[in-house]
């Protein structure tokens, strides 16, 4: 409802009439007032005046309220902490697919939070359904890979994590990172018109600096994957300059810092959400090969000459191709091939 609002005032671009929106909605225009109200406490700047009805004047860059109304199937939930109890006899469900859609019917926002995933793993824990998201506006604790610190400004970039509960072995856990990866890059290609690259495992390139990262963290027991979380953090309106430590400035970018102004957070965040729905449809239904293919198009990384520490170990190569598990494969120098199924990787040419 909220979005038909926000969609009849972006036809319009003008004053909308509270007896238009009345009718056209099917609600009182006591109703359209209360909704106003709600916009207006998202950050909504509305004008309104008696003899012409409503305007709307800005939008704010970031709203969960706004968010909710562009997913279909998302529950308008008040409380940041739905009350999730789940009994044996009424597990969460899996995510076998096909049900509609699922992924952000649940959406859960934090002001600030230690790490999205952590919030998320604990709240898969206490049973949270497959699908549901965790948004934070700051994390105090961000984490990335192998044990490193997700550095996470406040209200600038995306904190994401996902909650999904898939129906697959724990070793074929990799297609979720490619999944998302694959996701991450198409919604933020589809909201910003960049062209983003995956660069492997899981890093979002554009202009061959990063963009973002994603973080998969799992629970599994001898039948199988009971839930997994994968984090998703992609640098929106940073600057890369002020907000990230000297370290990470060379190599890092922002949407922003491409594009040139401020983009709204809200609109990535529901392509990416709309694209997991459906490639995780899509692994499902057509099985892997499918969302390999998406992954190898939009590949940053294979055919370039890279190098790869792996651990101890530091390997140079033609990355070749990945393997049905998400692991490189890379041409040696000798001529041989190598598999590696995770690791640093710099693209040398
Ligand atoms: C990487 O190192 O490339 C992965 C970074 C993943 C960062 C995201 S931000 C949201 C989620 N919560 C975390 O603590 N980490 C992930």
């Amino acid at each position: 409802m909220l979005n038909e609002i926000i969609n009849m005032f972006k036809k319009k671009g003008d004053f909308v009439s509270g007896e238009e929106m009345s009718k056209k909605l099917g609600i009182t225009r006591a109703a359209i007032w209360k909704k106003i109200r709600i916009l207006r406490g998202a950050g909504y700047k509305i004008q309104a005046t008696t003899a012409k009805g409503y305007k709307l004047i800005k939008t704010p860059e970031f709203s969960v309220e706004e968010l909710r109304t562009l997913i279909p199937t998302a529950t308008i939930e008040k409380s940041p902490h739905p009350p999730f109890a789940f009994s044996s006899a009424n597990p969460p469900e899996c995510g076998k697919g096909g049900q509609g859609g699922i992924v952000g019917r649940e959406i859960i926002f934090f002001e600030s939070i230690g790490s999205t995933n952590t919030a998320a793993l604990e709240l898969a824990e206490k049973g949270a359904p497959h699908g549901t998201v965790v948004i934070a506006d700051r994390q105090i604790k961000g984490k990335g890979r192998l044990g490193r610190t997700w550095v996470s400004p406040p209200k600038k970039n995306i904190y994401m994590s996902v909650i999904l509960r898939p129906e697959i072995e724990p070793k074929d856990a990799t297609l979720l990172t490619i999944m998302t990866a694959v996701s991450c890059a198409k919604g933020v290609m589809k909201s910003t018109g960049l062209k983003a690259e995956i660069k492997w495992p899981n890093d979002l390139m554009i202009s061959n600096k990063k963009l973002g990262g994603i973080l998969t963290e799992m629970k599994s027991d001898p039948d199988g994957i009971v839930f997994a979380v994968i984090g998703i953090g992609i640098n929106v309106n940073s600057k890369t300059k002020k907000d990230f430590p000297p370290d990470i400035r060379g190599i890092a970018t922002s949407i922003k810092e491409e594009l040139g102004k401020i983009q709204s957070r809200t609109f990535i965040i529901a392509e990416i959400l709309k694209e997991l729905e459906h490639w995780y449809n899509v692994l499902l239904n057509e099985g892997r090969k499918p969302l390999f293919d998406e992954w190898k198009r939009l590949s940053a990384t294979l055919g370039r000459k890279v190098r790869v520490t792996a651990g101890d170990n530091v390997f140079t190569g033609v990355a070749e191709d990945i393997d049905k598990g998400g692991m490189l494969i890379l041409r040696l120098p000798s001529g041989m091939l190598k598999k590696i199924s995770s690791g640093d990787l710099t693209m040398m040419r």
